[in-house]
């Protein structure tokens, strides 16, 4: 696959598209276009990734040509979905830990969807850029700041895209609630709440039988918000970060670890090793970001306590506020009662997204209420189209560094740590393209 790239090019139309900005001649034309279908590459089968195949295979003229994994029987399992869904055999690769390189050698494949465990992320993602491939990359999409670096890097290097696969920034409400902000009707933007409740001990940091599964290591030697993205996603939107406003400074604290003991105590006896070893993560982290233009988000991680799941977002501006749970609005000089909330379904009904609208039905039978189908959806489309993905890479490492960065500040004792600018000082002048209605 030819990969010479104006990378110059790529910037200007990336730092002042107003919509999606198309990428320069050399890297797409005749790859994916020509009307034939966009190949995907899947590296990582396991839970998520035979997850996101099924998606993929019911989007009309997407062909899933290649496969890696390292669990035979996940792979097996992989390939079992392609066939099923009546497209030719895919290649696999899965005889060593490095063998997805050689999935991204493969002229038959346009975009690669990572789904592995949270380590290998970055890396294969800057892989995937390098051999000129869209990369769409499961959440997080790095753990340091050094691998952000060396995906903003890459992409500036090559041109490629790199998307989050942050699907709660395509959720029906939250769109509804940006076509909300973009109206005007809450006013200028002041302040944001988030979190990601989530009880997750039993079947993701541990297995059912109280096992590590590969994510126990990070609770065990960490102490930050381990997943910050889900929190995150519709308040990047929601704020104009990255294209109007940047955050400045994160400030986190952790409460003490309770949680992980108290569940092993509870579900296996006070002599297993689950309920004595010592887990560094904390219960809850609570972060204040602050924003160039004097604007807060409150994010918390909340993983590891018994408990619904929760997202809390709340996104408050100077002519009222919308809150998630309960689904409530005020909005001055339209809501009926001065002060009181009221419901959020009639503005739900009235700024419901085009994506919704039109795609709806489809994606309301995929996971996570249809958030999943439209991520790939959009994602897919850009490839087709050769143009920047709905979430690109500055986005992406936006939401991933409050892991390192709530590390830092917890390790320090709560102090304000300073968060780097990743758009290069390009926030300022950049403009939104996410969601854009025309
Ligand atoms: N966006 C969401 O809503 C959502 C939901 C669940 C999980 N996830 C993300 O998806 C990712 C995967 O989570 P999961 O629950 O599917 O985990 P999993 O353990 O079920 O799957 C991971 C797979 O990666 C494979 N793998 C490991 N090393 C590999 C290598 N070197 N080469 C190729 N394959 C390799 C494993 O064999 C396994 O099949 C995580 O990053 C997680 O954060 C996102």
């Amino acid at each position: 696959m030819s990969m010479s790239i104006d990378r110059r090019s790529f910037l200007a139309a990336g730092a002042t598209a107003a919509t999606a900005a198309v990428l320069p001649a050399a890297f797409g034309q005749g790859e994916s276009g020509g009307g034939r279908p966009v190949r995907i590459g899947l590296i990582g089968c396991g839970r998520r990734g035979s997850s996101l195949a099924s998606v993929l295979l019911r989007l009309p003229d997407v062909r899933v040509t290649a496969l890696s994994d390292t669990n035979p029987a996940n792979l097996q399992a992989a390939a079992g979905l392609v066939t099923a869904g009546g497209q030719p055999e895919p290649a696999r690769y899965g005889d060593d830990p490095e063998a997805w390189r050689r999935l991204l050698e493969r002229d038959d494949v346009d975009a690669v969807v990572i789904a592995t465990p949270w380590d290998l992320h970055a890396p294969m993602a800057v892989a995937a850029m390098k051999a000129g491939k869209y990369a769409a990359v499961e959440v997080p999409c790095a753990l340091s700041l050094e691998e952000c670096r060396a995906l903003v890097d890459t992409h500036e290097a090559t041109g490629v895209p790199c998307m989050m696969l942050e699907n709660w920034s395509f959720r029906r409400d939250n769109l509804a609630v940006l076509n909300m902000i973009r109206k005007g009707l809450l006013g200028e933007m002041v302040h944001c709440h988030c979190a990601h409740s989530h009880d997750c001990i039993d079947h993701w940091f541990f297995d059912p039988q109280g096992n590590d599964r590969w994510a126990a290591r990070f609770l065990i030697e960490h102490n930050r918000d381990q997943y910050p993205t889900h929190a995150l996603g519709p308040v990047l939107s929601w704020l104009d970060i990255n294209v109007g406003d940047a955050c400045a400074t994160i400030a986190s604290t952790a409460t003490a670890s309770r949680g992980i003991n108290a569940y092993f105590a509870r579900k296996f006896g006070p002599d297993h090793p689950g309920a004595r070893r010592k887990y560094a993560q904390g219960d809850i982290v609570t972060s204040v970001i602050r924003t160039q233009r004097g604007r807060t988000i409150v994010v918390n991680y909340d993983m590891q306590l018994p408990r619904p799941y929760d997202n809390r977002w709340m996104v408050q501006g100077t002519l009222g506020l919308y809150r998630e749970d309960p689904s409530t609005v005020y909005v001055v000089d339209r809501s009926p009662k001065y002060h009181a909330w009221e419901p959020f379904a009639p503005y739900q009904k009235e700024f419901d997204h085009v994506w919704w609208r039109e795609h709806g039905a489809a994606a309301g039978a995929a996971g996570h209420g249809g958030t999943d189908f439209l991520e790939l959806k959009t994602f897919v489309d850009a490839v087709r189209a050769r143009t920047q993905t709905p979430i690109d890479v500055y986005d992406s490492v936006t939401m991933s560094m409050v892991i390192p960065l709530s590390e830092r500040s917890i390790a320090a004792g709560g102090v304000p740590v300073e968060c780097p600018d990743f758009t290069g000082g390009r926030w300022k002048t950049r403009r939104p393209t996410f969601a854009l209605e025309a």
